[in-house]
């Protein structure tokens, strides 16, 4: 037997990223005050038609639909915000003092062709806010991105940005487009004869057409923005350059996703041969979502990163995350296997991470054992350690020898590896 196409199995190293970037991110999301969400896996094809959009690739070719045996449409979830925007409406979480940030990790499901940063099932790690209008939050969001690019020192990163405006400049936009296009129509793909009719924004986005001539003259948002959504956008800006983060103002970012208005944004991976799908994450605002999928008007903006080129990109830049997860301690019993357990149980308490040789190794392999576990300090439990309650400890990566009375190996500990938040004890 073997997985379905374009999904991957997580253990070893891989399970070591998931569980420390989870980590990393609900400290993160702690500091905004956001709030975790799980919304099913599932859900009724028909959210997914109404919030991503009707037009949309994802919708028209992406999604894994299904009938269950009680003959519902469903659909594996394509995206998280949707799911997210249902479950606030449903709970009546509006009715809750706002703003809400939500937050979310999970798997989500495309059918798209898998290649290097591409799967059908694939990571995500989100950010919703709800009942905030001002510009903002559009940059409290983008912060967030960059703080958490910034926590994993991630380096090669570009904030591309662009504003879509609100309903009215979107209108006059369109009609623009359509006066464009019309004379070139013969020379557009077929998707993109079948966009003009329902959403010509959408041909902007086009894989195949993208780079085309036409292209490149074609009318641009910013020109047919009216003034208040200029503003909004400009104050985005003002609030991006005072918390001094860098952005490139890209007009061709018009995103994959129908429900966007004002601010939208792709961070993209700018790291020699990353590959083509090098978008490691966008978002931007919709305030008209949580109405159309029949909740009252709500303010809403966010974003969602894929896990999988994150990693990528931390692989690429050198970034080890097994570096940053190196177990503490490692203690080698010499036969004192009543004295080693009972030390690290009350290390482990005192927050370090420990793990020990349980199978009676010879000196030689416990060493080698220790080494491929990448453990910062090793601590030998003998006969003579036991008499005189004195240990002898190895600091692993400068080999330098300690010996530590049994009731200062705290503090020896918390000066060396540094005081641990998670103590128990
Ligand atoms: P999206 O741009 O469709 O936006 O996806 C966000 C990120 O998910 C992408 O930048 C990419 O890193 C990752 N991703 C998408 N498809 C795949 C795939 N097939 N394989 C691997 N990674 C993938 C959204 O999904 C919006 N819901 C974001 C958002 C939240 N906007 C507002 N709030």
């Amino acid at each position: 037997m073997q997985k379905p196409k374009g999904t991957y199995d997580i253990y070893g190293d891989k399970a070591l990223e998931m569980l420390y970037f989870r980590k990393l991110a609900e400290t993160l999301m702690n500091k905004y005050n956001a709030k975790y969400f799980e919304t099913p896996i599932f859900e009724s094809s028909s959210l997914f038609h109404r919030g991503v959009g009707e037009t949309t690739d994802i919708v028209t070719k992406e999604t894994y639909d299904f009938k269950d045996r009680g003959n519902r449409d469903l659909t594996l979830r394509p995206e998280g915000t949707a799911g997210i925007v249902r479950s606030f409406i449903e709970n009546k979480l509006y009715a809750d003092s706002l703003p809400l940030k939500a937050w979310y990790l999970g798997p989500m499901f495309r059918y798209e062709r898998p290649q290097s940063g591409r799967f059908r099932q694939f990571f995500q790690f989100g950010v919703e806010v709800f009942g905030v209008s001002s510009p903002i939050m559009d940059a409290e969001v983008i912060s967030m991105i960059v703080n958490l690019f910034g926590l994993l020192g991630l380096k090669g990163v570009k904030v591309n940005i662009n504003t879509l405006g609100d309903s009215e400049s979107r209108d006059s936009y369109r009609n623009a487009l359509l006066d464009y296009f019309k004379p070139h129509l013969n020379d557009l793909c077929d998707d993109c004869k079948n966009r003009y009719e329902k959403n010509p924004l959408r041909i902007l986005d086009c894989k195949v057409d993208g780079e085309k001539e036409i292209m490149k003259s074609a009318p641009k948002m910013i020109d047919y923005l009216n003034e208040e959504s200029k503003n909004h956008f400009d104050e985005v800006l003002k609030y991006l350059d005072e918390m001094n983060i860098e952005y490139v103002i890209n007009p061709k970012i018009v995103r994959g996703l129908d429900y966007y208005t004002h601010t939208v944004f792709e961070v993209e991976a700018d790291i020699e041969g990353f590959g083509s799908q090098n978008v490691l994450g966008g978002g931007g605002r919709y305030n008209n979502l949580v109405e159309n999928i029949g909740g009252p008007a709500t303010a809403g903006v966010g974003f969602a990163i894929g896990l999988e080129r994150l990693f990528l990109a931390l692989d690429k830049e050198g970034i080890d995350i097994k570096e940053l997860v190196r177990p503490d301690i490692y203690i080698i019993s010499m036969g004192e296997n009543y004295k080693a357990l009972s030390l690290a149980n009350m290390l482990r308490l005192n927050g370090f991470n420990v793990e020990m040789d349980y199978n009676n190794r010879n000196f030689k392999n416990n060493f080698k054992h220790a080494d491929k576990l990448m453990v910062k300090f090793i601590i030998i439990v003998g006969e003579e350690e036991v008499k005189n309650g004195i240990l002898t400890i190895k600091d692993n990566d400068s080999k330098e020898e300690y010996k530590i009375k049994y009731d200062d190996l705290i503090d020896f500990f918390d000066k060396k590896i540094g005081d641990n938040d998670e103590d128990y004890v």
